[in-house]
């Protein structure tokens, strides 16, 4: 489309006061401006949208049966899917894994840090990454260490109350999370991703799950560069191999090993407030905790560092303190155990 064909609709949209269609024919005017080097002008009308879309969000009178009624209905149906919409203040610091990890991490922040570079080579941006591996050891980290990076917000979509409650819709509701995503500029987090494969199980038919599948193959393939699709699982194999290869980068999430345990204590000692009291002791700990998630790790020592504060004389005057290494120890084996059960 050209220039003056994106200003007829935005007349006619904006005049027929059909906001759904005025806000998209916006967002493919932005599109088209970064696309044909008007950068200042893209940023400048996507800044417009944005403040008129806060505004949106504080105005609270609406009037029943006009549009912004409808459209507001329309977002509480959306909002039921929506866990939850988040910013984050978390940070590459925050996240333990292998160098790998790490990397594969920080450059896909990066693409989105300096997305204007590949912009004006006219190189493919990746957005769409699938985090796999065992409960615990930082999927759900990782996707707000993204948002924290990026500063941007982001929606939590559980997949596996859409598909199990609302089979039927779907297909409708995820198209409209993607749209609304897109146009208020936030990642889209879908957990228990492998839920989509289970659709075998809820429905007769398989026609269902095709459906469904086919809809979340047709959003990612036509999804805008700028906008971020992750995507969790802790069962990869569930899912579709047509649905695995759509992602850029996969990232496979292990449990720690001796040095990232180590790393994780430091972490959660706050790098020095908290100490052991027995050092030895507690090295010989750590390899004991090899097997366990990362949050079962943290969570033990945690519980440690809580009960020995409160055991110590005064907790309310310290500023450090001391872990008894021996509670420890008894809880790291307390979840040994109740793993092998
Ligand atoms: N790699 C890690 N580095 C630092 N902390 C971690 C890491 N993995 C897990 N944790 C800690 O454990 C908590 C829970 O981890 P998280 O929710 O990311 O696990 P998950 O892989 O998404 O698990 P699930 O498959 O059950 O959803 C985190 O909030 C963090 O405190
Ligand atoms: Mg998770």
């Amino acid at each position: 489309m050209s220039q003056f064909e994106y200003i007829k609709d935005i007349a006619k949209f904006g005049l027929e006061n059909d906001q759904e269609r005025l806000l998209s024919v916006l967002n493919e005017l932005i599109e088209h401006s970064k696309k044909t080097k008007k950068l200042n002008f893209a940023i400048q009308l996507q800044s417009i949208l944005k403040d008129a879309i806060k505004q949106q969000g504080t105005n609270t009178l609406t009037k029943v049966g006009s549009d912004n009624y409808y459209q507001k209905l329309d977002d509480r149906e959306i909002a039921e899917l929506i866990l939850e919409k988040v910013t984050s203040d978390y940070t590459l610091e925050n996240i333990i894994a292998e160098g790998s990890v790490k990397n594969e991490l920080k450059f896909f922040i990066e693409e989105h840090q300096k997305i204007e570079i590949l912009r004006r080579f006219e190189l493919p941006v990746a957005n769409k990454v699938l985090m796999y591996g065992p409960s615990g050891c930082g999927k759900t980290l990782a996707s707000y260490v993204i948002a924290g990076e990026l500063k941007k917000m982001m929606v939590v979509i559980n997949l596996g109350a859409i598909v199990s409650s609302k089979l039927g819709e779907t297909s409708k509701n995820l198209s409209k999370i993607f749209k609304k995503a897109a146009i208020e500029d936030c990642i889209i987090f879908l957990d228990e991703f492998d839920s989509l494969g289970k659709i075998r199980d809820y429905s007769q038919d398989h026609g269902e799950m095709k459906r469904v599948v086919n809809t979340i193959l047709q959003l990612f393939d036509y999804l805008p560069q700028s906008s971020i699709v992750i995507a969790a699982t802790n069962q990869k194999d569930m899912l579709d191999e047509a649905l695995i290869r759509r992602f850029d980068n996969i990232i496979e999430f292990k449990l720690p090993n001796e040095k990232e345990i180590q790393e994780l204590i430091a972490l959660t000692l706050k790098n020095g407030v908290f100490s052991f009291d027995k050092k030895i002791i507690a090295n010989k700990i750590i390899k004991e905790c090899l097997g366990l998630s990362y949050y079962s790790i943290q969570k033990t020592l945690i519980t440690a560092i809580k009960r020995s504060l409160f055991a110590a004389k005064e907790p309310e005057k310290k500023l450090s303190g001391k872990i008894d290494t021996q509670i420890w120890k008894e809880l790291v084996e307390a979840e040994k155990q109740a793993l092998n059960k």
